[in-house]
């Protein structure tokens, strides 16, 4: 019987090396946060009680966006206020867990490729072992900044040295510390009073628990991970960079494995969150950032942008777009140069053209847009037919409020038409080419709302005249 888990993610820092104005843990790898995919990874390992994120640089910022997303989720912040290192980020959660006898699991927010099921791993093999103290870690060929994990002639950990502290024999240990612990905490806690900040950044640091650890006989291990990426740290642009190509080709091997083509899977992103069915063919420049979920047979790109929740059926074909929030039916087709945003609800064997826009609308099936037109806050039935450059106005800028168009089963749209919402074109109604349309049309009627053609005979002969005397 495993024992409860409490989590420590540490987020706290200045993240001085990323050279930005947003905290580190707040920048983003294929559509969420560094913290957010930490913490998403946490929330899944089982046993785990609560996460507490320790904030402190920009903590507003930081604390205001994870209210957002876990307002109803175990996941709570505590203010280190100023960062005196990762030890002292730590020993901040201590009043919090005084009566707390369990394990807990302390990581850092910028590690964001951890998986859960390493985590889990992890947690199960600490509580298994009986130890007091397991630290996690990785052989790298190339340790660059990590701690380095120093073992005593019979292979036992002694303690991790910071690669700014290390000695030259030190400084070639390959073993490398991923910056993830699991304490028991009753044992372990007391740890906190007694580290000093006696080293070249002249910090608490969380590894020196590992020494003072090993001095007190407690029963200290490391477990060493085979996935060495998963430990990658954050600490500047060329990590975050690497990190997405990381994360994004292991997507794109994962959905090749399942039957899914990627004609030059070097030159497409794609966010782990992004699930594509078999004989899908993604083409190059395609970004999909977010949740999204696309059917069979699908043709996906050249050049499209997908974030947030995009859901698709079979043998959707998109291509140079950018969707947003949106959700389109089977066998429909989108772009080129199509946008849909927030939530753009199109069905079955749609149609939407180029340089169309489609905005906060549901579309019924076998209806077309198929050229330069702009469709926001409207119903649109079955078998409609949108004609080229077709608005609805949607927005009145004097009351700032926006209406909705109702077009019904059947209607014809000419070419050029203004709908001014609110508005209602009733079913299999037409309206003329270059309507501006401010009234109901009635079903099966015929909407022209525009000036009469007039022919004023010789009127260029009688001009013409004028000018040669
Ligand atoms: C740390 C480890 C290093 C390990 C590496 C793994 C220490 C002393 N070093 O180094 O052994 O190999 O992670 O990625 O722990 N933070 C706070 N408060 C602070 C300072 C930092 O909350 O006062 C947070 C940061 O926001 C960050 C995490 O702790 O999320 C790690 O800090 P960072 O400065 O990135 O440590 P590293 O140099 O990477
Ligand atoms: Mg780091």
């Amino acid at each position: 019987m495993k024992s409860s888990v409490k989590a420590i993610i540490l987020a706290a820092g200045r993240g001085t090396r990323m050279k930005s104005s947003l905290p580190k843990v707040l920048h983003e790898i294929l559509g969420k946060t560094l913290i957010e995919r930490v913490i998403n990874s946490v929330l899944k390992v089982d046993y785990v009680a609560e996460s507490i994120v320790i904030t402190g640089h920009q903590a507003q910022k930081v604390d205001s966006r994870l209210k957002k997303i876990y307002s109803d989720k175990p996941v709570t912040t505590i203010l280190q206020e100023p960062q005196l290192g990762t030890g002292d980020a730590v020993f901040k959660a201590y009043e919090r867990l005084k009566d707390f006898k369990g394990t807990v699991l302390v990581l850092c927010g910028d590690t964001p490729l951890l998986s859960e099921k390493t985590l889990s791993e992890f947690v199960k093999t600490h509580q298994e072992s009986g130890s007091c103290l397991t630290a996690m870690s990785s052989v790298l060929e190339n340790p660059g900044n990590y701690g380095r994990i120093v073992r005593g002639p019979d292979g036992g950990v002694r303690k991790i040295v910071e690669a700014k502290d290390a000695n030259t024999e030190e400084k070639l240990i390959k073993e490398i510390n991923a910056g993830v612990y699991c304490l028991q905490w009753n044992e372990i806690s007391p740890a906190f009073f007694e580290i000093t900040a006696d080293n070249a950044q002249k910090e608490y640091y969380l590894t020196d628990i590992i020494d003072w650890s090993v001095k007190k006989g407690f029963k200290t291990s490391i477990f060493t991970i085979e996935n060495s990426y998963e430990i990658f740290g954050i600490n500047s642009r060329k990590h975050l960079a690497e990190a997405t190509k990381i994360l994004s080709n292991i997507t794109i091997e994962n959905l090749m494995d399942q039957g899914v083509s990627f004609v030059s899977p070097q030159n497409t992103l794609i966010s782990p969150e992004t699930e594509i069915e078999r004989d899908s063919v993604v083409y190059p420049g395609c970004v999909f950032e977010g949740m999204n979920h696309f059917g069979k047979n699908c043709v996906l790109g050249p050049g499209n942008f997908i974030e947030g929740n995009v859901k698709a059926g079979d043998n959707v074909k998109i291509v140079q777009s950018k969707v947003s929030d949106s959700s389109i039916g089977s066998n429909s087709t989108v772009g080129p140069f199509a946008r849909l945003r927030n939530h753009a609800d199109i069905a079955e064997n749609v149609r939407i053209g180029n340089f169309v826009e489609v905005k906060n609308s549901r579309v019924n099936s076998s209806t077309n847009l198929s050229h330069l037109s702009y469709i926001g806050d409207a119903y649109l039935g079955a078998d409609v037919n949108i004609g080229a450059g077709t608005i609805t106005a949607n927005y009145d800028p004097l009351t700032k409020t926006k209406s909705k168009t109702r077009i019904e089963n059947g209607v014809k749209i000419g070419s050029n038409c203004v709908l001014i919402a609110p508005v209602t074109v009733e079913e299999n109604a037409s309206v003329g080419a270059g309507s501006v349309i401010t009234r109901n049309v009635p079903p099966l009627a015929l909407a022209l709302a525009r000036e009469k053609q007039r022919i004023i005979e010789k009127w260029v002969e009688k001009k013409l005249n004028k000018t040669n005397l």
